[in-house]
């Protein structure tokens, strides 16, 4: 009997798994997952870097994991892979789920893994040079603005850059940021399929620093209808530029092998989107910082920038369908897709047609939300022969069912502020040799 009793007692222990912590497994996950937003002085509302921070929030991570609310991303599953995708694996949620039931235990703070250190704020590790907007730049309360500004690297010979990290020097109104290299300076890299376009500028109003396009200027919506006008940018692609700072975009690192090339003498531009604050005036130092690559890369990094600028959405349209189409002009190794559209933007998919007919879907976002500026970098280059079609299609909620609409009774046309649209989608690519493409690419 004896014998018996003790034996029962052993047994549970030994069979009982330790319980959940937050130091030994749950920090994990976080560290991994969550805090390049979740930490202090960044976006997200609360940090989870520590036990104390973390701890009130234990029921709602729960929640928030298991509908798969947190991280944010949006890419149909059905379609493509995609090397930053975020979503957590079942044992990550599971492991989340356990700790949160057993009663959020902190466990033995030595059991910590290393706190991942963002140098100064940078997320990916000091810049070999850091360049910002060359001014402490007054923001005042009460308005939208894009500002523009644009400052010498004083580069005395070219460089190949295998990243740019963009600092928002005020985070409380620095919405998005993108660096740009000037215009002259891109004439010099061969490329420019804009060069022979019309200009837009007939199309725009400009007001104060914000534009949009004018109310009476051709409609297309449907910019891959062979019968759509000649108008600019609804055919080609203008050159994309070197970073960009979005609500929830990681830096722009690039991939393995490739890199971007700044020439001898360029101008970076900045432009900013200082979202309006109540308030005092505040103040906005913004730079970028730039990773040198260690050797020039084989095939440059480029990135399209593909928008329809002459949709019109009317008002209460429960789903009004935007296309652009881009046909290839060169064999091309697709790299990722950045969706871009504002508070009505619903969806949107991007699908080739290649020149024998067949169709694929590379990327589906069917529930798009402003807040959230994803990229979606693919796992595998997708490899596109000359000849073959990108179709980006997307969807607009002007009713009133769209909670994040901020006036369905309003017809929408293109423009700066939030209140207004957009229909961009940037593309970063590789345009090798068609040897390379043999071995790099995904058939
Ligand atoms: C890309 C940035 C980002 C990542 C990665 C991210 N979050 Fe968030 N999270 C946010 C932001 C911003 C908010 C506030 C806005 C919102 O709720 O949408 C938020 C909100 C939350 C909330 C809700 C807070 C509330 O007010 O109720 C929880 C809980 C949460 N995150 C947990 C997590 C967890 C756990 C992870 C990792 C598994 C994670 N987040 C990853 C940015 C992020």
């Amino acid at each position: 009997m004896q014998k018996f009793v003790s034996l029962i007692l052993f047994l549970p222990l030994s069979l009982i798994a330790a319980p959940t912590t937050f130091s030994k497994d749950v920090a994990p996950v976080l560290y991994q997952r969550c805090v390049t937003c979740h930490r202090p002085n960044n976006i997200a509302p609360m940090s989870l870097i520590d036990y104390k921070s973390a701890r009130p929030w234990a029921k709602s991570i729960r929640e928030s994991v298991l509908k798969r609310k947190m991280p944010p991303w949006f890419a149909d599953p059905r379609f493509g892979h995609f090397s930053n995708d975020a979503r957590l694996s079942e044992k990550e949620i599971e492991l989340i789920k356990s700790w949160v039931d057993g009663g959020s235990p902190e466990g033995d703070p030595k059991d910590l893994p290393p706190v991942p250190n963002f140098a100064d704020g940078w997320q990916i590790g000091k810049p070999d040079i850091v360049i910002d907007i060359g001014e402490d730049h007054k923001v005042l309360p009460g308005e939208d603005s894009y500002d523009h500004f644009i400052v010498e690297t004083h580069f005395k010979e070219g460089k190949w850059i295998r990243a740019a990290e963009i600092k928002p020097g005020n985070r409380r109104v620095v919405h998005h940021v993108h660096v740009l290299l000037v215009q002259d300076d891109l004439g010099k890299m061969e490329v420019a399929s804009t060069r022979n376009m019309p200009s837009l500028q007939q199309f725009l109003i400009k007001e104060a620093k914000l534009t949009r396009v004018r109310p009476d200027a051709p409609v297309v919506n449907d910019a891959c209808d062979p019968n759509a006008p000649n108008l600019p940018f609804l055919h080609g692609f203008q050159e994309g530029g070197l970073a960009a700072f979005l609500p929830g975009r990681p830096p722009d690192l690039f991939p393995d092998g490739t890199a971007k090339w700044i020439p001898a003498g360029a101008k970076l531009e900045f432009v900013i989107h200082y979202a309006k604050i109540p308030g005092q005036v505040q103040t906005d130092r913004t730079s970028v910082g730039l990773y040198l690559a260690a050797e020039p890369p084989k095939i440059p990094l480029r990135r399209m920038d593909l928008r329809n600028f002459f949709f019109q959405i009317p008002a209460g349209a429960p789903s009004h369908e935007v296309k652009r189409c881009y046909t290839f002009e060169k064999d091309t190794l697709l790299l990722s897709f950045t969706p871009h559209m504002h508070y009505r933007g619903k969806d949107i998919t991007y699908d080739l047609v290649h020149a024998n007919g067949t169709r694929e879907t590379l990327l589906a976002v069917p529930h798009y939300d402003f807040n959230w500026q994803l990229v979606y970098r693919l796992r595998d280059p997708v490899r596109v022969e000359k000849g073959a079609t990108l179709v980006v299609s997307a969807h607009y909620d002007n009713s009133p069912n769209n909670r994040a609409n901020p006036d369905p009774a309003k017809t929408i046309r293109w423009g700066d502020k939030s209140e207004e649209e957009m229909m961009t989608s940037w593309i970063e690519f590789l345009e090798p040799s068609p040897a390379s493409i043999a071995q790099t690419g995904r058939r």
